[in-house]
């Protein structure tokens, strides 16, 4: 993250998502308010970020990016239904799940943590696009390298003691090692029942040469933005950590295989391969 600045690949997945509903109709994750929060910017023409998104070369990208939130909507719907009523947006960006939360009535409180220049632009974007915070909704900006989760939470009302289901999409690459593990330990010790959905990619190193040259040209992209990727995990690495941690039960499922879930026979096009990107949704059960 550049000092002081909204982060740009926030700009971007919600870029997708927002084409997904354009272009796709949203038929993998429908999201009514993903134009809106992006209308302002999305009128220009010489925009790359838009331009890569509404691309129609692009469709792999949109799908997986509106696949993944689609997994992690329906994790949050899972854990609702075993009793949980505290939902935290890790590094939310643009997402919507806060102003749209399907589960106000049984009294679902979801918690947006961003870095506190994303999060302030967020809201600048809201009141811009005239889309209403729910009282259901609270804002913790925070800074996962500098400062502590906990804290940031518990200042917003955000209770320790009763379980709490975390989004954290497209964030962990972009953070340190110490700071992704840190966070998976504070969301184990919770209490059980708390889970969470987040995103990783393998280390670059062990993909084909071709998928390689394609990874470290997003890689420099995101350098460029300020975003530098900063952790890969392997998936043997990672399940050691999680069950080291305390979660005692989790679902990894690459990109490439994610999308099928939810459109049948979906194959990514031939070149579109997903990197060795991966979502997982780990959680702790008595
Ligand atoms: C690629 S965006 C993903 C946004 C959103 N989760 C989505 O899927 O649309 C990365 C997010 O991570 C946040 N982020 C990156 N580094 C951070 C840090 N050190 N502390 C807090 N948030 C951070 C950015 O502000 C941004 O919202």
């Amino acid at each position: 993250m550049q000092i002081g600045r909204p982060s740009i690949t926030a700009r971007g997945a919600a870029a997708f998502r927002a084409a997904h509903q354009e272009l796709e109709g949203g038929r993998v994750f429908y999201d009514p308010l993903a134009l809106r929060v992006l209308a302002a910017d999305a009128d220009d023409a010489d925009d790359p970020v838009l331009e890569a998104a509404f691309h129609p070369g692009r469709e792999d990208v949109r799908l997986s990016v509106a696949a993944r939130a689609r997994f992690a909507e329906d994790a949050v719907a899972a854990a609702v239904t075993r009793g949980v009523r505290q939902a935290v947006a890790l590094g939310a960006g643009l997402d919507t799940f806060g102003c749209r939360n399907p589960y106000e009535a049984e009294g679902l409180r979801v918690f947006e943590v961003d870095h506190p220049a994303t999060q302030e632009w967020k809201r600048g974007r809201l009141a811009a696009a005239e889309i209403p915070v729910p009282p259901s909704l609270t804002f913790a900006p925070v800074d996962f390298e500098r400062q502590s989760l906990a804290d940031g939470l518990t200042a917003a009302g955000f209770d320790l003691a009763r379980p709490a289901f975390f989004c954290w999409l497209g964030v962990v690459p972009y953070l340190t090692h110490t700071a992704v593990l840190d966070t998976l330990g504070f969301i184990a010790a919770l209490p059980d029942g708390s889970g969470v959905v987040f995103d990783y990619g393998e280390p670059p190193d062990a993909l084909p040469p071709e998928q390689r040259a394609v990874h470290e040209a997003r890689a420099a992209w995101a350098a460029e933005a300020g975003e530098p990727f900063l952790s890969f995990f392997t998936p043997e690495e990672l399940a050691d950590e999680l069950r080291r941690l305390g979660f005692s039960a989790r679902e990894d499922i690459r990109y490439r295989d994610l999308t099928a879930r939810y459109e049948s026979g979906h194959r990514m096009a031939q070149g579109n391969a997903d990197l060795g990107a991966h979502v997982i949704h780990a959680w702790t059960q008595g």
